[in-house]
Formats: C-alpha cells, sequence, structure tokens
C-alpha cells in the first residue's frame, strides 16, 4: 500500500510545500503559478549551496573510527569502499582517490570542485559530502551509503525500464538538473553508471567528478562517449545545454535498453552523435518519440530544457502526464520499483571488485597540490 512517510526524504533535504493547487492541475503538468512558486523555492536553495560554498566544512569525526567493508566501484583515479562507523553502526561510501593519479591525469581542478560541491549541494536527488580527509597519498570523500545500486546493474538485469519506472526516474533527473543549472552547475556526467537507487526506490545522482560552476561557456572535453553533446563534440564552446542532452539519452537508454548512439569506435559513434542520427525502436509511443525528439536536437535553440521555459517544457510534455512533480520532489509518490536490501551492509546490488590495499606513503606526497582539500 502506498504510504507517505515510506517514501519521505532524509531530513537534511527540506520538504517543499506547493501552494494551493488542486489535484486536477497538478495532473495535467505545471501551471506558470507553481513554477513561480517552485522559482522561490530553488532561490533559497541556490542561496544555502552558495552559503556552504562559501564556508569550508568542519566535521567532528575520526577518520580511524570508519572501517573498510567492502569495494562498491572502481573508476579512473580509485575506488569507491563500503565503510562502517564503529560507534555508530552507521554504514557510509568512501571515494578513495590517489593524489598521484589525479595530478598524472590532469585532474587536480575537477577533484578540488567535485569536493567543494559535495560540500555544498543539497538535494533530494543528490548524494552529498559526509565527510572529508586526505593522508600521505590519497584524499577521501565519505558520503552516505546508496545501497540499491546503480541504475545500469537495474537497467542491464531488467533489459529496458516499463514506461512507469522510466518516467518516474526522468522526473527525478529533470528537477535535479533544474536545480543544478539553477545554482550554476553544470553536470557533465549523466549516465545509468553515475545514477543511484536509494532505499526508498528514489534516485541519488553521485559522482560530481565533471561539475563545475559555470560562468558563460567552457571548452573542456569530458564526459562519457555515447553521452557526449554535439557542440561538445564539435568543441564550439557549451553550457548547460550538454546536461539536457545527456537526458535525451538517457531517456533513451531507459526506455530501450540500449543508447541511441552507438558504434564500436568513439569516433564513428561521434560522428552518428554529430548528425543527430538515430532510430527509435517501434515500442516508443508517440509521445515518447515527441520527448526524445525535442531533446536529441542538435540545434541548441529548439533543445528541450535550453528555451526559455527551461525545464517547463518537460513538466508540461504529454509523455509526463500522470506525473506530479510535487509528489516526486517530496518523495511521496509511490516507486513502481524498490531494489532489494536484505540487511545493513548488503552490498547485493553492486558488481564485485578485487579488493586492494590502501596503502599510504610514509612522508606526504602532493602537499603543495591539495593544500586547498
Ligand atoms: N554514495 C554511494 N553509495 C553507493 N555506491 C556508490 C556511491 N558513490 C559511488 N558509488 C559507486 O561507485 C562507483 C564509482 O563512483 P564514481 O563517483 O562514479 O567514480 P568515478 O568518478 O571513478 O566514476 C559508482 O558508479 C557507484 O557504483
Ligand atoms: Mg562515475
Amino acid at each position: 500500500m502506498y504510504s507517505r512517510k515510506a517514501y519521505g526524504p532524509s531530513k537534511d533535504v527540506l520538504s517543499y510545500k506547493a501552494g494551493t493547487q488542486t489535484p486536477t492541475e497538478i495532473r495535467d503538468g505545471y501551471t506558470e503559478q507553481q513554477q513561480l512558486q517552485y522559482t522561490k523555492y530553488l532561490k533559497q536553495l541556490r542561496s544555502e549551496f552558495q552559503q556552504r560554498w562559501c564556508q569550508p566544512a568542519q566535521y567532528n569525526i575520526e577518520f580511524s573510527e570508519l572501517e573498510r567493508v567492502k569495494t562498491l566501484g572502481t573508476g579512473a583515479f580509485g575506488r569507491v569502499i563500503l565503510l562502517r562507523h564503529t560507534k555508530s553502526n552507521k554504514l557510509y561510501a568512501m571515494k578513495v582517490l590517489e593524489k598521484e593519479k589525479v595530478i598524472k591525469m590532469k585532474q587536480v581542478d575537477h577533484t578540488l570542485y567535485e569536493k567543494r560541491i559535495l560540500e555544498a549541494i543539497r538535494f533530494p536527488f543528490t548524494v552529498s559530502m559526509e565527510f572529508s580527509f586526505k593522508d600521505n597519498s590519497y584524499i577521501y570523500f565519505i558520503m552516505p551509503f546508496v545501497p540499491g545500486g546503480e541504475m545500469f546493474t537495474h537497467l542491464r538485469r531488467m533489459g529496458k525500464f516499463e514506461e512507469p519506472l522510466a518516467k518516474f526516474y526522468a522526473s527525478q533527473v529533470v528537477l535535479a538538473l533544474e536545480y543544478m543549472h539553477f545554482c550554476n552547475l553544470v553536470y557533465r556526467d549523466l549516465k545509468p553508471e553515475n545514477i543511484l537507487i536509494d532505499r526508498n526506490g528514489y534516485l541519488k545522482i553521485t559522482d560530481f567528478g565533471f561539475c563545475k560552476i559555470l560562468q558563460g561557456r567552457t571548452w573542456t572535453l569530458c564526459g562519457t562517449p555515447e553521452y557526449l553533446a554535439p557542440e561538445l563534440i564539435l568543441s564550439k564552446g557549451y553550457g548547460f545545454s550538454v546536461d539536457w542532452w545527456s537526458f535525451g539519452v538517457l531517456l533513451y537508454e531507459m526506455n530501450a535498453g540500449y543508447p541511441p548512439f552507438y558504434a564500436n569506435e568513439p569516433m564513428k559513434t561521434y560522428e552518428k552523435i554529430v548528425a543527430g542520427k538515430y532510430r527509435c525502436p517501434s515500442s516508443f509511443n508517440a509521445d515518447l518519440r515527441d520527448l526524445v525528439r525535442n531533446v536529441l536536437q542538435v540545434d541548441i535553440s529548439k533543445r528541450f530544457g535550453v528555451m526559455k521555459n527551461g525545464a517547463m517544457d518537460y513538466k508540461n510534455h504529454k509523455w509526463f502526464r500522470g506525473i506530479e512533480w510535487e509528489a516526486i520532489l517530496n518523495c511521496r509518490a509511490p516507486p513502481p520499483f524498490v531494489p532489494k536490501y536484505r540487511s545493513p551492509g548488503d552490498t547485493g546490488n553492486f558488481e564485485r571488485y578485487d579488493e586492494e590495499p590502501i596503502a599510504p606513503a610514509s612522508y606526504c606526497r602532493y602537499e603543495s597540490e591539495f593544500m586547498e582539500f
């Protein structure tokens, strides 16, 4: 049965109180009045983001109180490990980055951004920082453990998502991107591997490794081949539009089970992307096709999310009919799928990885480069 409490957001996230809309209005999209009211709320969230951004975080926990349990994921510069706090039994996910690798891959600036953004961001559908540490060789970002695993794993297991599940997830990603862009953050790595499913079935976007505050345009080539926007591939100088393009790829992949632009080599994939050529499977209905066409628009001036109505183009699109945006935001809509989580610390939703020791050097490495961490 649908219970209001069971899907509630965590305490650190403000719950959004809607205005005086009637339920029928909510069900048929999102009115200008609702959006106006919501924008006030976003302004409040943005000023809180900016405050945290300017104030360095303080932590009152000892690194030695954290016990390593198991690896949850690995990436280019390190790994993410499940931890247990021995005093409270609370579980955390710790991203370990090796300073040397970060330097070799020229990612010091991105990593500093990742830390500061994780410390400042607070939204129901994003992870955030609990503590951070550094030692002679590594830096550590400690976040809440999101036990449902990657959307990627569930998508491959299920083949593709049934439409109500795809809609449920897509609506949360729209809200998360709207929030990030409102805070001037461009995310740049949206894909099912970076989207986690929480215990309540709702999403948590992780991995702010390419996220940054954007003033004007940027040129850095980063992201994941299948998810790169044409303007980014063409080195044109880009903005928030690249995240909406990736959202279009995600929307397609959730509904089809495979991405719209794919080839054996990245160069061939890029050719398809810049040509904007893809085919929808016959299972896509007219509303979904229409939405995908409006998002995977090579011409930025026509892309949903980038035009003057912003995220409202999504909130009022026919494919999202039936989504109650404010119920989603407050995690009060019943999730179509809840991952299995048998006991605290169950890692059954994650792949298995070989464990490797974390062995800090006996002297401090790259002290000056990581001074600000
Ligand atoms: N808070 C978290 N809870 C559970 N698993 C996580 C969490 N953060 C990351 N992971 C897992 O670790 C993987 C790698 O983390 P990520 O930040 O994406 O690193 P990378 O930058 O190397 O891709 C993720 O894809 C996910 O499987
Ligand atoms: Mg990642």
